[in-house]
């Protein structure tokens, strides 16, 4: 999937959240090794917190599918900054990243970074301290 593929995509995922409380509109593709992706946006509710989040609902379509590993991960907001993922879905990457994982922030129109997890998530808890 190339970047413009991508951005596209992103964009139509995106028209699809269902934010009508806050009006901002998420999406995320995920790219595993074997080339395959998977999409999730964000998907509130009129009780609040049982709301969704673009990257919890893309993890879990990987999950689903019986992938584990990011290889690349895409997140995308109306924002011109580029999406900032919340602290509760920078944990959620972490779970199925590694240093290489690529995360890439990104606008309607580009990808306004391309991070690691310990960018977002310095010093972080994972799966290996409980082994
Ligand atoms: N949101 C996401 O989907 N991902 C994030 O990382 C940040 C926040 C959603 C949740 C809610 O539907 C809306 O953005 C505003 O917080």
């Amino acid at each position: 999937m190339n970047q413009d593929k991508s951005l596209t995509r992103l964009k139509n995922v995106m028209s699809n959240a269902y934010a009508p409380y806050s009006n901002y509109y998420v999406s995320a593709i995920i790219v595993t090794e074997s080339g395959n992706s998977y999409v999730g946006c964000n998907v509130e509710n009129a009780s609040y917190p049982e709301g969704q989040c673009a990257e919890a609902n893309a993890i879990g379509a990987m999950i689903a599918a019986g992938e584990k590993k990011i290889k690349q991960i895409y997140i995308m907001s109306q924002d011109r900054e580029g999406a900032s993922p919340c602290g509760g879905c920078r944990q959620r990457i972490r779970e199925f990243s590694d240093g290489k994982t690529l995360i890439n922030l990104c606008s309607p129109e580009k990808i306004v970074k391309t991070c690691h997890i310990s960018d977002l998530l310095p010093y972080s808890f994972g799966p290996e301290h409980l082994s």
